[in-house]
């Protein structure tokens, strides 16, 4: 190899994935996908905060996941400013910088079109959408202490295939919220690229949580068949697409939407 070929910035392979002596943010950390993403960077060794309205679960994840490395409870209500701000003013007292935000807490309403009630848009957009806009605008300052050209702070949106593709549920406000976090992602990537964060979504496919239970429970028969590798996803499949966009091997991605889930949204 030339001196011409060799890699400019001198990142080693062994570095490409490391996390270690980051700090994170997982919203919606105490189950379901915030759990499996939590679980990841901590085994990373990423000191992880985690949050969700239900004290009791969010103590009791954050401590399960303290016997694996560092992990603490801040819980908040994410759909309301009073909950919101006592998250951000928890984390400064704590913090000087936050590497990593992972915006996941999200809700869903089902119901067929003619009964839909107009209070399920407030509820799904205010929390899917709003929630993660608020959030990362009062997060900026510790999220830009923690930004550098080379490795900048990355805020990682959770949206879902059921923003691209038309559900298999009637689900009319929770398929639009997602639809509005995918280009909510890129609107923010273009403006806060300049202070070296960059935002990015993860897609979800079909991943086993207390939301698609009930999915699931009654077409499960039918996903697995409609996906291309035969399967609903598992804890690895998620918390590996966080942790490589968390990473400097993700350094470069900006405004990019993932979708994982073994090719479904392809159909
Ligand atoms: N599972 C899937 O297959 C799938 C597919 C595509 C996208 N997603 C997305 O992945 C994210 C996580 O979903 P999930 O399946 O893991 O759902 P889940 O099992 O229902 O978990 C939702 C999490 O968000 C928290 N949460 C709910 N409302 C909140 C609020 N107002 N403030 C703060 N925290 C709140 C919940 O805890 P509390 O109830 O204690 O607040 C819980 O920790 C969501 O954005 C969802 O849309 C999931």
């Amino acid at each position: 190899m030339t001196e011409r070929e060799q890699p400019a910035d001198g990142i080693g392979v062994s570095d490409l994935f490391s996390l270690r002596g980051k700090t994170a943010l997982v919203t919606g950390g105490s189950r379901g996908i915030g759990l499996m993403i939590a679980r990841g960077l901590v085994e990373a060794g990423v000191k992880v905060y985690i949050s969700s309205r239900k004290k009791e679960v969010c103590d009791g994840a954050a401590e399960a996941l303290s016997r694996v490395g560092s992990c603490i409870s801040l819980p908040a209500d994410l759909s309301t400013e009073a909950g919101w701000t006592a998250l951000v003013a928890e984390l400064e007292a704590r913090e000087p910088a936050l590497h990593i935000l992972i915006n996941n807490a999200g809700t869903n309403w089902g119901a067929e079109v003619d009964e839909f009630p107009a209070e399920a848009f407030d509820k799904v957009l205010s929390l899917n959408v709003k929630a993660i806009f608020m959030l990362t605008r009062d997060l900026l300052p510790l999220l830009k202490a923690a930004g550098s050209p080379q490795d900048p702070a990355r805020v990682i949106n959770i949206g879902s295939i059921d923003g691209f593709k038309v559900p298999f549920v009637n689900n009319f406000a929770y398929s639009a919220s997602k639809a509005a976090v995918h280009h909510l992602t890129r609107v923010l990537a273009v403006q806060l690229g300049g202070r070296h964060i960059t935002v990015n979504a993860i897609a979800p496919g079909p991943f086993e949580t207390k939301m698609t239970e009930w999915m699931l429970d009654n077409y499960r028969d039918r996903i697995v068949e409609a996906c291309p590798l035969g399967r609903i996803g598992v804890p690895s499949d998620m918390a590996g697409t966080a942790i490589f966009l968390a990473s400097r091997a993700g350094a470069y991605l900006n405004g990019t939407v993932i979708p994982v889930d073994g090719g479904l949204s392809c159909r």
